[in-house]
């Protein structure tokens, strides 16, 4: 825990200087406000354990900045989406100013991001573009699955485990790849952690689908209920659909529920009565223990891996 909160400070402090411009305000203090919102700044510290296991964590920085960047670009927008009101306790966004704000904060955060990102050695530079940009258009990709998914009555949970992993795991797997390519780890090695990190990532993507259900408000920070009011098809979903069929329970009717407390009630219940929140934890620990597997393919000595397996821990039990 020590070497978590040492990096999530060394990361503030540069997110306490940063400056990305003054004017138009409109522009430029809604990406202050929400970089500073805090948040459990996963993608960053990840980025700077990748270049630790190979020197200095902080040669990585402007990519953790860069990476975070995208991650709090990606937030406003995704805010905008799924019509959110919270983030991180705090008002969103685009309610604190309006949408037309928050989209075009958040082009411009993507265009720093890209800013930040090329600050590493040539001879680097090819493949961190690369994997950024790929993984950047996987997440519009998983982000329009998500948006696809609302309207439609059946989903493969197979097809929801690629949606979270294009819309969340990607970019903790990219995050991971390109701070151990800037500190110097081969090509193998950052293939390695990238799946390291992507399952970590669909662990904690359904983590965060659990959490939107059953979450205390006041440690998530998000509108509990949310995916339920916009009929989010998330692996409770898609399981408690499938098992509702079994025993002859309409769940069309919960489904076609107005959005309101009411329905959030109604399917925190049915959801404990299927036993579908015990299922979640189950995938949840399933994806843990293969992010923790996959490291084995990582060739450094055993010890320069211990700071991961503490931060999979540490997100694993996270309750915000
Ligand atoms: C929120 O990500 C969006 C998801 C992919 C679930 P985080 O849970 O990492 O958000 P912050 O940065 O800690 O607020
Ligand atoms: C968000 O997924 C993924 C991205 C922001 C790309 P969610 O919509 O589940 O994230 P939260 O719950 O709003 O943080
Ligand atoms: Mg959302
Ligand atoms: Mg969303
Ligand atoms: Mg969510």
């Amino acid at each position: 825990m020590k070497h978590l909160t040492a990096l999530q400070d060394l990361f503030q402090a540069e997110v306490d200087q940063l400056n990305l411009g003054t004017a138009p305000s409109k522009l430029y203090d809604p990406m202050h406000y929400i970089m500073q919102l805090g948040g459990k700044r996963l993608r960053p510290i990840l980025s700077l354990m990748g270049a630790g296991i190979y020197g200095d964590p902080s040669r990585a920085m402007p990519q953790a900045i860069a990476i975070e960047l995208f991650h709090n670009f990606s937030l406003i927008h995704d805010d905008i989406m799924d019509a959110a009101p919270l983030r991180r306790g705090k008002t969103t966004v685009h309610k604190k100013w309006n949408d037309n704000v928050g989209i075009l904060s958040g082009d411009g955060m993507l265009v720093k991001a890209y800013q930040y990102l090329a600050q590493c050695a040539p001879a680097v530079l090819p493949e961190v573009l690369q994997t950024f940009s790929q993984t950047a258009l996987e997440v519009c990709e998983g982000q329009q699955m998500d948006m696809d998914f609302e309207s439609m009555d059946e989903v493969a949970a197979a097809t929801y485990i690629q949606m979270i992993q294009f819309k969340t795991s990607v970019l903790l797997g990219c995050a991971m790849k390109v701070g151990a390519l800037v500190g110097g780890g081969s090509k193998k090695d950052a293939d390695a952690l990238y799946q390291f990190a992507l399952l970590l990532g669909t662990s904690f993507q359904i983590k965060d689908d659990y959490l939107d259900v059953y979450g205390d408000p006041e440690k998530f920070g998000k509108q509990v209920g949310g995916d339920i009011l916009s009929n989010k098809k998330t692996l409770l979903w898609i399981e408690a659909k499938r098992r509702a069929a079994v025993q002859n329970i309409d769940f069309g009717a919960y489904a076609a529920m107005e959005p309101n407390e009411e329905k959030v009630h109604s399917f925190q219940e049915l959801y404990k009565i299927l036993g579908v929140d015990a299922f979640a934890k189950e995938q949840i620990d399933h994806y843990y223990q293969l992010s923790l597997e996959a490291l084995d393919s990582v060739e450094v000595p055993a010890e320069k891996l211990a700071p991961l397996k503490e931060f999979a821990a540490w997100l694993y039990s996270r309750e915000s």
